[in-house]
């Protein structure tokens, strides 16, 4: 199944943004992460204009960035308009070097170290999204030393689960990530964020998921946070200016998969926060999200050579691709579906079915269990695997010392590389001898 600007060529290839996907190999080698930024651009233009159409309210768009995360991207986001979920130094550092307006960025995260913390104040981001009673405190003691204010929301756990089709509310969670609403952590957070003197707590986090293909998931977790912050005016004197429902929005890997649309999410998540507002009394706070997925997922696309393959008469056929779970990790780790296309035979009929195998030691290296390709696919052909732009480059190792492939963005027949395939010498580049070992008593 084609996405965004993939399209089968005259010549029976693969072409994505206007650009021959035989040709990127040759030029860029495989192999090769591509994004299709036109796609990536329509999805932030989408997200946008669901917003859009509501008048009064006041929202932000943040980019996940831990889907995808490089200088380019980030800029590209920048462009656009977005505001930027960061939830790492690194990823901190990435937006910053990439000139990425320092009011936009978020902070997430359950363990900032001190040094990310003083990295987020330097840079005097837009909001810390504070996790635990440990984060509050040692802010709080950074942000005294400094004599500086840093604006945060915290994070709390609805009790909401919700994994593609189905959600279920937990009610007590069982979570890493922020504080308890039930057993009145979130409560005690809030009051001891009011009572700071310079943190100023400007509203409520919750993520509830990922591949989130019910709505219904997201009211229920607004309701639940109501239900308790509806009551901290009176209580605590603090009143939501922003509301953070996370990320999560499904996206379509495969035929298997149906998305809703953008609207369809972002409708029932408004509509249930202006009811919510109004049941309590409250102002409608400013509703934030954080998409990554649906930004980048559909846009990638990974361009492998196919290499060695063999038959086991009966039980089936394996075909061998020149990267594998160093590059994906998403199969072995979540057993994750992908859907795939000899991309130099995309023309032909997909009349054979193989497993599609990586390159790594490890029986586990399987990128597709049951890929159609056409029967004359043979060893130096290109297979496409679709879908592959979220948590694939950010989640990609070095496992057997594989270097970390190219990324290429392609628009309107152009292509144009931001990420530079790491050679072997990258791959040692902070080794050190044996001899340099020096820490004696
Ligand atoms: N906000 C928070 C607080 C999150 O924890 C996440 C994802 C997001 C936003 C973005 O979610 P998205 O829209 O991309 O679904 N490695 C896994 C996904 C882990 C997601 C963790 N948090 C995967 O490959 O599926």
């Amino acid at each position: 199944m084609l996405h965004g600007t993939q399209t089968i060529g005259d010549n029976g290839n693969l072409w994505i943004g206007g650009v021959d996907t035989a040709k990127l190999a040759q030029v860029f080698g495989t192999p090769l992460y591509i994004y299709d930024t036109a796609l990536i651009k329509e999805k932030i233009r989408t997200f946008k204009d669901a917003f859009a159409a509501y008048a009064h309210l006041d929202w932000q768009v943040a980019y996940a960035s831990k889907a995808f995360s490089t200088v380019a991207m980030v800029q590209l986001v920048r462009d656009f308009g977005l505001s930027l979920d960061v939830v790492s130094g690194g990823e901190l550092y990435t937006a910053l070097k990439a000139g990425f307006p320092r009011e936009k960025i978020h902070f997430n995260g359950n363990n900032k170290s001190d040094e990310e913390l003083a990295l987020a104040l330097d840079a005097e981001i837009g909001a810390v999204i504070v996790d635990n009673f440990h984060e509050l405190n040692t802010l709080e003691r950074m942000c005294s030393a400094r004599s500086q204010e840093m604006d945060i929301l915290l994070r709390v756990t609805p009790g909401v689960e919700a994994h593609t089709h189905e959600f279920i509310m937990t009610g007590q969670d069982d979570t890493k990530f922020g504080f308890n609403l039930d057993n009145g952590s979130a409560e005690e957070a809030v009051r001891l964020a009011v009572q700071s003197p310079h943190l100023v707590p400007k509203g409520i986090h919750c993520h509830i998921g990922s591949q989130i293909f019910e709505p219904e998931a997201f009211v229920q977790a607004i309701r639940t946070v109501y239900r308790y912050a509806g009551e901290w005016k009176e209580r605590v004197g603090f009143v939501m200016d922003v509301l953070n429902v996370g990320g999560g929005f499904g996206i379509r890997y495969t035929a298997a998969d149906h998305p809703l649309s953008v609207k369809q999410y972002i409708d029932p998540i408004v509509a249930a926060t202006k009811s919510a507002s109004r049941d309590h009394g409250l102002p409608v706070p400013a509703i934030w999200i954080e998409p990554g997925r649906s930004i980048v997922g559909e846009a990638g696309t990974t361009l492998y050579t196919l290499g060695s393959s063999k038959e086991i008469p009966g039980v089936r056929k394996y075909i061998s691709v020149d990267g594998g779970m160093a590059d994906n990790i998403r199969p072995a780790l979540y057993q994750a579906d992908y859907e795939s296309v000899v991309a130099n035979r995309a023309s032909e009929p997909a009349d054979e079915t193989v497993t599609v195998a990586g390159k790594c030691c490890e029986t586990g290296d399987v990128l597709i269990k049951n890929a159609k390709v056409p029967k004359t696919s043979t060893s130096g052909d290109l297979l496409a695997v679709f879908c592959t732009g979220a948590y694939g480059y950010s989640m990609a190792s070095h496992y057997n010392r594989l270097p970390n492939p190219a990324v290429v963005f392609v628009e309107e027949g152009e292509a144009t590389l931001v990420v530079r395939r790491e050679s072997y010498a990258d791959l040692i580049r902070n080794d050190l001898p044996l001899k340099t070992l020096s820490c004696h008593e």
